[in-house]
């Protein structure tokens, strides 16, 4: 009965535990090809109604966000937070084929107290209103890190500076790219380093001269060549964003691109050709000498040398009269007698019933054919080799 009312309360609780996870919804309305940045920050995930006690803003926390039923994120959306105690951002720009609904699910993470608090945030992706923005241009800004352009402020200030380089129109934002995601690298941890954010801002107004100045292929040149770019008016980003004119992109997209030809299948036999000069005719050529002198030249030297081998082999031979001439008649003699001896030797070592080794002849009796006893001391009995 105990169990089962533990069970009970155990359910319970788990019920209710999963009631207070329900995440929170909120909806949003990124634009196709314009910059969406969210920020995720404390207030939204920390003053919840289930959080009954407020969490102090020294709490260190991270944010981890993905596509509702998909590990990370959609290809256009990033999330970035460059330290617990600061805000995180979603940002990116959508892309014609991300047109729809999104759901985004946005995890915090206490890191003192190991809570999670989860929102969701419903993306509805739609087209942008208002004139076409062909005029576009992409600076890298390297004073700034990609978070300290995404909020609002910065953002606007630096449209409202690029104002006075740009003829007067409506400049939007378009993209933001931090530079590492570009190729670039991280900087040294010097005061003042930045890892560069790329920011490309629309305008329905066309580039000023000064702008189309900066991008010319003169200006081009000069940077390549490490001296800076051209830049006939007064810089009105700088101080504060420090821009680098050898980065800028202007894209001209007024002009209505020519749609790509459609290649038209031919009969796969070329046109007849005026000008075409086919090579000349090859004239048949013999090849039988050719083979022969290759085949036959190395056979001879092979035949030649195989003659020359046999000659000396068989008719310069020094053979063993020569040597006996050469050798002085007392070695002859000596030469002969200890072959003979060893031969005799041998002889009557074979003639024995037990073969012994060569160094046993001394016990032995030549003339009564005695054969010593082995305990005997050899150094008392007369040794008698009888040769003749
Ligand atoms: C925004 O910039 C990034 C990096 O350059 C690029 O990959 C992405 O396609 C751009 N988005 C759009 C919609 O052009």
């Amino acid at each position: 009965m105990a169990a089962v009312l533990i069970w009970i309360s155990l359910l319970v609780g788990l019920l209710a535990g999963l009631g207070h996870t329900e995440a929170q919804q909120t909806t949003l309305h990124p634009l196709v090809g314009r910059v969406f940045v969210h920020t995720l920050d404390r207030e939204n995930f920390l003053h919840l109604p289930e959080l009954v006690v407020s969490v102090p803003a020294t709490v260190p926390i991270t944010y981890h966000a993905h596509l509702q039923g998909h590990p990370d994120l959609p290809r256009w959306l990033r999330c970035a937070q460059r330290s617990p105690h600061q805000p995180g951002f979603l940002y990116g720009t959508a892309t014609p084929a991300d047109r729809g609904r999104q759901v985004i699910e946005v995890t915090a993470y206490n890191r003192d107290s190991f809570d999670t608090t989860r929102q969701r945030l419903v993306l509805l992706i739609g087209d942008p209103e208002g004139p076409l923005l062909p005029y576009q241009a992409e600076f890298l800004v390297r004073s700034h890190d990609v978070e300290e352009v995404l909020p609002s402020t910065p953002a606007g200030r630096f449209l409202t500076a690029l104002g006075g380089l740009w003829e007067p129109g409506e400049l939007q934002l378009l993209n933001i790219t931090s530079a590492l995601d570009r190729g670039g690298r991280v900087p040294l941890p010097i005061e003042g380093r930045k890892e560069g954010v790329y920011i490309k801002v629309g305008s329905s107004s066309p580039f000023s001269t000064c702008l189309k100045m900066v991008a010319s292929p003169d200006s081009q040149a000069r940077c390549a060549q490490g001296q800076p770019p051209l830049l006939s008016c007064y810089d009105t980003l700088a101080p504060h964003f420090r821009v680098d004119w050898c980065n800028v992109l202007l894209v001209d997209k007024s002009v209505p691109e020519p749609a790509d030809e459609v290649p038209t299948p031919g009969d796969g036999i070329l046109e007849h050709d005026p000008f075409f000069c086919p090579p000349t005719e090859a004239t048949a050529r013999e090849f039988l000498t050719d083979a022969l002198v290759t085949l036959l030249v190395p056979l001879l030297v092979a035949l030649l040398l195989t003659l020359l081998l046999a000659y000396v082999m068989c008719c310069r031979r020094e053979g063993r009269l020569k040597r006996d001439l050469a050798t002085s008649d007392i070695q002859m003699v000596h030469h002969c007698t200890i072959r003979g001896n060893t031969e005799e030797l041998r002889q009557m070592a074979a003639s024995r019933e037990v073969p012994r080794p060569l160094s046993t002849l001394p016990m032995f009796n030549v003339r009564t054919g005695e054969r010593l006893p082995p305990q005997v001391d050899s150094a008392r009995v007369p040794l008698i080799l009888d040769q003749h």
